[in-house]
This record gives C-alpha cells, sequence and structure tokens, in this order.
C-alpha cells in the first residue's frame, strides 16, 4: 500500500487526459464513495487496485494446487504488462471461474513502474513459496487475513463484526441443511460465510451448503472481498453463489449467472425465493440518497396506499425490507442489522407501521455492553421478522432484547447458539440478556406516548397505569431559533457590536447548570436597514454585518442570498419568541426540562415550551422534572454513538405526556411546588447521580403521594436508569 501516492497520481494523470476514464471514475465515486469513509477519491481508488492485484495474483496461486490452469500465473512477470496480465486473469475467469476476483475494474491497469515491479516481485514470493502447497488450515489463514486487510483497508465503516453475524444467521435459519439463504448487500462478505460455515460444521455436504447461500452487493469491489471470505480451500473447485447485482433489482425471476470452475461452464439460476435473508443493510447518509432516488420512489409505490408512507428522511436501509419481502418464502425469516435510529423518529414509526404490515417482527435485539461496531458511531439494532402468512395470520408478541454481554465474549460457536436458543425461546438463563416480550396491543397503547420502542426494553408497564395528559394542552412547543448562520446570529465575546442590538440567548445545554436559569450568551438582532445604521454612527452593528456581507455558506452559497427571508433583512433575526422552558434536542447524562426565568430567547438546540395563559408554570416545571417524565423523555428518543439522546422537537410535541395537573387542588399543588424548591436552589446532577439526592427523592415521593400513585418510587428509578444505562453503553 507504500504505493498508493504513486498509483493515485498516475490515475489523475490518466483520468485527465480520457474522458472515458473520467467519467467512470466519476460514477464509480457518486455510487460507492460513501462506502469507502474517505474523501480523496484517487486515493481510495489507487487503494482499491492495488488490493484488487494482490486478491488475483494471491488467489491465482492458491487455486494453481487445485488447478492447473491457473498456473498461468506463473507467467506473468515484469516484462509482461499491466494490460497483458489482465488478458490472462481474463481467460483464467473464463475458464476456471471466480470471475469476481479475476476481472478487470476501473483503472487497473493504470499502474507506474514502480508500483507494478511490487506486485510482481510478490507474484515471484507466491511462486517461490509455491502456496499452492500449503495446507488447507494454513490457506484459510491466509484467505481470512487478505479479508481483514482489505476490509480495515478500504471498508473500514461498517464491517460486521463475525459474532453478530453469526448470531444473525443461527436466527434466521430454520433448517439448516436446506434453507436457502441470501445476503443482498453482503459487503465484505462475512455475514454469507456465517452462513456457509453453519452449514459446513452442521455436516452439510460443500456442494449443498455452496449451493444454498446467496451473497449479492453492487459493488464490484465488495464482491471481490466476500469472493475472498467465503471461498475455503476445499471448496475451490464448488461454484459459489456471489453475485454483483442491485438489491433493489433483485426479484424472484433475476437470472444469477455463476460459471463452474471445474468446467468453467457458465450456469444460471433463478434467484427464486429463499427461506431467509440476513443482511448488515447500507448505511446511507442523506446525501447519498439522490442515486437511489428511482429505487425509492419506486418501492414507495408498491407499499399500501391506506399507511403513512416512508418520510424524506428515512434512511435507504428502510426501504429494503419492502423490496426483499417478494424473495421471502412465507414464514421465511428476514434478519437485519439497521441504525438504531428507527427507535425514536418520525420515519421509525412509519417504517415500524410498514413492518408490521409484512412481518411478523419477532426480536428487536440491541447492545447493553457498548457499541457492536466499534469503527463507526452509529449504534445498530438486530431485527428479525418473519414473512407474514396470509392464511394464518397469528400474531404474536415482540421480544426486546438487551444483549448484555459485549461480542467478545460470545465468540465461540457454542456461546452464539446458547445465546439464540434464549431468544428463540424468550427464556434467559444466565446473566448475557434480558428479554421483554410485548404484545402489540400493549405496544399499540404506548405509542400514544412515543414510547412504542426505545422504552420497551426496560420495564415501563407502570406507565400505562399513570394519570397523564399531553404537554401539548398547556405549553405551545417548537424549535429553538434556527437562523442558518451561528457565526453571525450568535457573536463570541468582543464582538462590539452596540448594545441595543445584542440580546440575551440560551445556546447549548452546557450553559444549564440548574433547574432555573437565565439567557446569558449573545444574539445578534438588528431590524434596522444599513443606511439608518450609518445615519446614527453604529459602526459597531454595521462592521459586524459587514464582516459576513460577502461570506458563503458550506455550500459555497452568499450568506446574502442564503439568509434571505421574506420581509426581513439578510442579517436580521428576530428574538420576540420567549420560552418559559427547554429541553435541549441532544441530552447528555443529565435529564432535565429548564425554566427560563424571566422567559427568553432560545436557540436551536432547544425545544421551547411557551406557556399558554393562566398556566401554571412552576407546577408544570416541577412535574416536568419528576422521574417520570425523566422516564418518558428517555424512552421518546434514540441514543447515538457518543451517547447523546437524540429527541426532536416534533416527538415531543406529538408524544409527550405528564402527570396531569388539572387533578390537583390548590394545596396538592403547592405540596409539589414546596417539595421541588430545594432542586431549584442546587446544581443538576447526572441521572444516576440525581437519583441519589434525598431532595431529589423527597420530591418524587412527594409527587406519587400527591397522585395516589401505585407504582413505586423505586421502579421508576431502576427503570430510568436500566434505559440511559443503554445509550450510555454506545460510548464505549
Ligand atoms: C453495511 S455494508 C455490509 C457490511 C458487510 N456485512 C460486511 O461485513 O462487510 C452494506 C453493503 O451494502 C452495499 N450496498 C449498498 N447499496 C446496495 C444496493 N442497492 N444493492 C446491493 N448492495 C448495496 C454496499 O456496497 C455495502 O457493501
Amino acid at each position: 500500500m507504500q504505493n498508493t501516492d504513486h498509483v493515485a497520481e498516475a490515475l489523475q494523470v490518466v483520468e485527465r487526459q480520457d474522458a472515458h476514464l473520467r467519467a467512470e471514475i466519476t460514477l464509480w465515486w457518486n455510487r460507492y464513495g460513501a462506502e469507502y469513509g474517505g474523501t480523496d477519491r484517487h486515493k481510495i481508488l489507487a487503494q482499491a487496485n492495488i488490493s484488487n492485484w494482490i486478491g488475483k495474483f494471491l488467489f491465482a496461486h492458491i487455486l494453481q494446487s487445485k488447478d492447473s490452469r491457473a498456473q498461468a500465473v506463473s507467467h506473468i512477470t515484469t516484462a509482461t504488462t499491466p494490460t497483458e496480465a489482465l488478458d490472462i486473469f481474463d481467460r483464467l475467469s473464463q475458464d476456471c471461474n471466480f470471475w469476481t476476483i479475476f476481472s478487470g475494474s476501473i483503472g487497473l491497469d493504470i499502474l507506474p513502474a514502480q508500483a507494478w515491479d511490487q506486485i510482481q516481485q510478490f507474484n515471484k514470493l507466491l511462486t517461490n513459496i509455491n502456496i499452492g502447497a500449503i495446507e488447507q488450515s494454513q490457506l484459510s489463514g491466509i484467505l481470512e487475513a487478505t479479508v481483514e486487510v482489505a476490509v480495515r483497508k478500504l471498508r473500514g465503516q461498517y464491517p460486521t463484526p463475525p459474532t453478530l453475524a453469526s448470531l444473525l444467521v443461527e436466527l434466521c435459519l430454520n433448517d439448516i441443511a436446506s434453507d436457502r439463504i441470501l445476503d443482498p448487500c453482503c459487503g465484505s462478505g462475512t455475514i454469507p460465510r456465517a452462513a456457509l460455515e453453519r452449514k459446513l460444521s452442521a455436516g452439510v455436504a460443500p456442494e449443498q451448503a455452496a449451493a444454498s447461500v446467496f451473497a449479492g452487493d453492487r459493488d464490484h469491489q465488495a464482491i471481490q472481498i466476500a469472493t475472498f471470505a467465503m471461498t475455503k480451500p476445499d471448496l475451490m473447485d464448488i461454484p459459489l453463489r456471489i453475485f454483483p447485482k442491485d438489491a433493489f433489482s433483485l426479484t424472484p425471476d433475476t437470472k444469477l449467472q455463476f460459471r463452474h470452475p471445474k468446467t468453467g461452464v457458465l450456469f444460471s439460476e433463478q434467484a427464486g425465493q429463499f427461506d431467509a435473508i440476513a443482511s448488515n443493510l447500507p448505511f446511507v447518509a442523506q446525501e447519498g440518497r439522490k442515486q437511489y432516488g428511482d429505487a425509492i420512489a419506486q418501492v414507495a409505490s408498491s407499499l399500501p396506499s391506506n399507511m403513512p408512507g416512508l418520510p424524506k428522511k428515512a434512511d435507504i436501509a428502510a426501504y429494503l425490507p419492502f423490496t426483499l419481502h417478494s424473495l421471502l418464502v412465507e414464514g421465511g425469516r428476514l434478519g437485519i442489522i439497521i441504525t438504531n435510529a428507527w427507535l425514536g423518529t418520525a420515519w421509525g414509526d412509519a417504517f415500524y407501521a410498514l413492518l408490521n404490515h409484512y412481518y411478523d417482527l419477532k426480536y428487536v435485539i440491541t447492545s447493553g455492553a457498548g457499541r457492536w461496531f466499534q469503527t463507526s458511531k452509529v449504534v445498530v439494532n438486530l431485527l428479525i421478522m418473519e414473512k407474514k402468512d396470509n392464511a394464518k395470520n397469528v400474531e404474536t408478541a415482540i421480544d426486546f432484547i438487551v444483549l448484555k454481554r459485549p461480542l467478545e465474549e460470545l465468540s465461540d460457536a457454542e456461546a452464539i447458539r446458547i445465546a439464540a436458543s434464549q431468544i428463540q425461546l424468550g427464556q434467559t438463563q444466565d446473566e448475557t440478556m434480558t428479554i421483554r416480550s410485548v404484545s402489540r396491543d400493549t405496544i399499540e397503547r404506548f405509542r400514544a406516548y412515543g414510547l412504542g420502542r426505545t422504552a420497551q426494553f426496560v420495564d415501563c408497564d407502570w406507565v400505562l397505569d399513570l394519570p397523564l395528559v399531553p404537554v401539548r394542552n398547556f405549553f405551545d412547543i417548537r424549535r429553538g431559533a434556527r437562523r442558518g448562520w451561528e457565526k453571525m446570529f450568535f457573536p463570541t465575546k468582543g464582538h462590539n457590536i452596540e448594545s441595543g442590538y445584542i440580546r440575551p440567548v440560551i445556546r447549548s445545554s452546557k450553559e444549564i447548570t440548574r433547574y432555573e436559569t437565565a439567557a446569558n450568551s449573545d444574539a445578534f438582532c438588528c431590524s434596522r436597514s444599513l443606511d439608518a445604521l450609518e445615519r446614527d454612527g453604529h459602526t459597531g452593528a454595521l462592521n459586524w454585518i459587514r464582516r459576513f456581507q460577502n461570506g458563503v455558506n458550506e455550500k459555497g452559497k452568499p450568506l446574502v442570498e442564503s439568509l434571505a427571508t421574506k420581509g426581513m433583512y439578510w442579517y436580521e433575526m428576530s428574538a420576540d419568541a420567549l420560552a418559559d422552558l427547554v429541553m435541549p434536542i441532544d441530552f447528555g447524562d443529565r435529564l432535565f426540562v429548564a425554566r427560563l426565568s424571566p422567559p427568553d430567547f432560545a436557540g436551536q438546540r432547544f425545544t421551547c415550551f411557551d406557556a399558554r395563559n393562566g398556566i401554571d408554570v412552576s407546577l408544570c416545571h416541577a412535574l416536568l422534572n419528576s422521574a417520570i417524565s425523566l422516564f418518558m423523555i428517555e424512552g421518546m428518543g434514540f441514543g447515538r454513538g457518543e451517547g447523546v439522546l437524540d429527541l426532536s422537537k416534533d416527538r415531543i410535541e406529538n408524544f409527550m405526556h405528564i402527570l396531569n395537573p388539572t387533578l390537583l387542588n390548590a394545596a396538592q399543588a403547592e405540596r409539589i411546588k414546596t417539595a421541588f424548591a430545594p432542586l431549584l436552589q442546587r446544581d443538576l446532577r447526572e441521572v444516576a447521580d440525581e437519583l441519589e439526592e434525598s431532595d431529589r427523592q423527597h420530591f418524587d415521593d412527594t409527587v406519587f403521594d400527591v397522585f395516589g400513585l401505585d407504582v413505586t418510587r423505586e421502579r421508576v428509578y431502576e427503570s430510568l436508569i436500566s434505559l440511559i444505562g443503554i445509550r450510555q453503553a454506545a460510548k464505549q
């Protein structure tokens, strides 16, 4: 890989001279760039190509021991050009399969002499050590190591941990021998490899095992690595079912082509239906959506018209279960790894409803012991569902499972089978996991409170007996001021703007140390024309505006245009809306609803509560900070990789409830406010510490007592601590 820079430069030079290559690289990057976790397309292509060459030589040498035709590789020397070498590999793939490894790829022939020389030294080394004669077990090791390096170097973002892949396969396969299983987005092939190994370890004949494990990916490079991952020395003369295809294009009628390694004969198989589909679905950020436009539109149009469709913000992965539906037999299992954002977002609501239409969701599994993907910040869930058998239509409960042990502790096959068995039977036998089985009707009741998913990982049935009302009955709920260019609207100290144009604002939860707080950052709020400022000699404000007048935003658009708003100057921000209460949209280790006293101006990182006339704000403030409300806040959102709770203003507006203050008489309201008063006099604490404070316990006891609640304070605390613990574990 030390040749990466040279190869990248060579690619750049040829790209400048060759429109065809230019177009190829442009489209390749547009399509697959997001998968590689880097920004320099030439460097990444260079790495991919070097790895591709190494793969070709290594594989051809290994193949030699099985197939003499592969000896052609030994005839490649420094005297051979890369283009000639590619011809030799092409012939090899015609003769003995492994097209996925031997075929050409974008710019593969563009190698400076030095890089080609080193690859030839590697080729010579492989000839000298006669790698084909190495013992099979060691060969497996070499193949594995190659995959590992390729994945680390090239596809570092979201490789599936092998343990998770094995667990997924274990939970999806019913008849180990005969089930046909597919991973349509196989990446480096971890999941199909686990499926193949599971079949072989159960004594299934290699021919039958290979014929029943299918792996597809639209990225050719992923396919090459997956071929390495799935190839075993004793499987080399058996055709593997690996194919380069877009998952959105697959139907049971799709013809998949393979080549038989022994005879070199091409054969095709109809995709047909699978007994199981298991996949770690692509993580495509919003910017990557464009290229999926048609596919998404097609899936969207196939969804039932009487149900809410998937909103624009939905991940690409959210569409795949519906496109894969026709590829699954009735009663067949679909197991997916998907971002946990579905637990606490509006798209998650629609996704859940649609899943229930097509599938019988059986298990929702999350980690309670650190992130499963160590190389990226995404937190994922494993969802296992069965395609609905419309004739039967029995809906079972959904099991919400928290794995309490880190994946490394489940690394041997037996431990994985024991874990999977506990999940299958809904019986916990040790400390490995907690399982909460919840009926669909019960989940439906929780949905009204926005607690139908995240909260279900812990005991929360007590919520259903509480006297709750929507918060929106008492407050108008809105997002804090969002005006587009923070640097201008929220100047840092030393800005020299005249005080008349500065308003206090609360900008970040870090500024909040107590339940009651005041806005004390600066906001630039100027509603006067430049001429008026000039006339009055207000040079502070003028200079401030001029600093940004020629500026551009992240997309290169002039600020004067990007900030243009009807009826306002481009530099104007209104600070008229004053909030009584604020809640961060990204809670950390503290949970609270802060009161702005007096009501004040808040920035975009807050959800703002504006009290309607006649509302007892002090009482509502206290109730919103009771342990019950804190649990509901935690349960409505989802935890991000940094341990932050993601909770949008919309969810609060749509779902947030509090204990009904209108049920209380004046004396009861007073008791609660009095019990809350000491909390206002001290700093906020992280949740675990907060719940240890005696004034907090007394306050919650008072709330429980006044409302005559059946649930104990300890039980609510336990639920809250467990739920926040799952979120915080993701930081590890
Ligand atoms: C999260 S990765 C899978 C990781 C894989 N299990 C592993 O261990 O490497 C998702 C894969 O989906 C592939 N992909 C994205 N969109 C696809 C599509 N429309 N059809 C097929 N594959 C797709 C990407 O190329 C990527 O390899």
